[in-house]
């Protein structure tokens, strides 16, 4: 097993960086049969297509590049597109489509694709795609997502941008999986629309939560947390964490969110025990410091303690009317 974590953690704060850039190929990209190449690709589903004619002709697409090996930048950037998907709901399937393409098919073949997608619970309309390597490498080059310097290091990280685009018009955008997903989805879901599909009762995605005012623990944790977690709505892809801090003590908390990568390798038994429990997906070393954890674990403290308070003055409230109906 190569050691990734250098790489992830420049990727990562690179990403941050550059995730309000965007660029727009243009119109020289419509038209787009002899611009793309239209290379042979198998969904997770073992099905064959071509990259062209099957998968983006005349459609409007999310697509990005991953690999499932990788420990901590593919599968928080995974679940935050399951948030875009999410939000775009069942138009996924219909005029949006989402491929995430492996640039490790030796390892990434369709079994193994077929199983992250089901860790993650993907839906409908979501296509893992693996395929030749060298395919895979002209496709990244004709679609700007090609790192030469990174491709030919010792490590097989790989640019985490991923592109959005309408073939029809031509529109294509890279955008980061890191940028905000109700964003996101505005871009995919109306913007390259063009205007062209207000769709009856359909709403607005642009009710983009304001990131300024939060506190520092709010802002990670919106960030960096909710595509896998939730505080008392229930187990997403990791363990609810309504009340985690008071559950756990003070010592593992602080390094799990530090470097659960680690205590996952060294068989940590509480580690162990969720990590079954949850479809042995790993939750990802998301590179945090010392003080955004101490942030983190303040904010879920609060958080579980509001939402408690919360739940005891509904049921006391609810009490006079269950005494009435009986
Ligand atoms: C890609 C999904 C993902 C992301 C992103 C993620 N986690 Fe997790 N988390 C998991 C999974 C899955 C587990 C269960 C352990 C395992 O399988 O590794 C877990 C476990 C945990 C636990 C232990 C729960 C318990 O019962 O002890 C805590 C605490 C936690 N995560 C906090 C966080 C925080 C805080 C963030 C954001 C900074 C975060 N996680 C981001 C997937 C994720």
């Amino acid at each position: 097993m190569r050691n990734y974590s250098l790489v992830n953690r420049v990727v990562i704060a690179a990403l941050f960086l550059v995730s309000a850039m965007s660029l727009t190929i243009g119109p020289a990209a419509a038209g787009g049969g002899n611009y793309f190449p239209n290379i042979p690709l198998i969904t997770h589903d073992g099905q064959k297509v071509h990259f062209y004619d099957d998968l983006i002709k005349d459609k409007v697409v999310v697509i990005n590049f991953i690999y499932t090996s990788c420990p901590n930048s593919c599968p928080l950037e995974t679940a935050r597109l399951r948030a875009v998907q999410e939000l775009l709901g069942e138009r996924v399937g219909r005029d949006i489509f989402m491929y995430s393409i492996t640039i490790d098919p030796e390892v990434d073949t369709v079994q193994v694709l077929s199983h992250y997608a089901e860790k993650f619970n993907i839906g409908p309309g979501w296509v893992f795609l693996t395929g030749k390597e060298d395919d895979i490498i002209l496709l990244r080059k004709k679609l700007g997502l090609y790192m030469d310097e990174i491709q030919n290091g010792d490590d097989l990280d790989h640019n985490l941008t991923m592109i959005v685009g309408n073939e029809a018009t031509g529109k294509w955008i890279k955008r980061s999986p890191f940028d905000n997903p109700q964003g996101l989805a505005n871009l995919i879901g109306y913007d390259l629309f063009d205007g062209m599909v207000p769709r009856a009762g359909a709403k607005s995605y642009a009710s983009v939560p304001e990131v300024s005012k939060l506190s520092r623990g709010q802002y990670l944790y919106r960030t960096r947390c909710t595509a896998c977690h939730t505080l008392g709505l229930g187990d997403g892809l990791g363990p609810d964490l309504l009340g985690v801090v008071d559950k756990r003590d003070r010592t593992w908390l602080t390094r799990w969110l530090k470097v659960p990568d680690k205590m996952l390798a060294e068989k940590d038994p509480i580690a162990m025990k969720l990590f079954a429990q949850y479809q042995e997906l790993a939750m990802p070393n998301l590179q945090l410091s010392d003080i955004d954890v101490a942030a983190l674990i303040d904010y879920m403290a609060t958080e579980s303690r509001r939402i408690a308070m919360t739940n005891v003055e509904t049921s006391a409230k609810d009490e006079p009317d269950n005494h009435k109906h009986h």
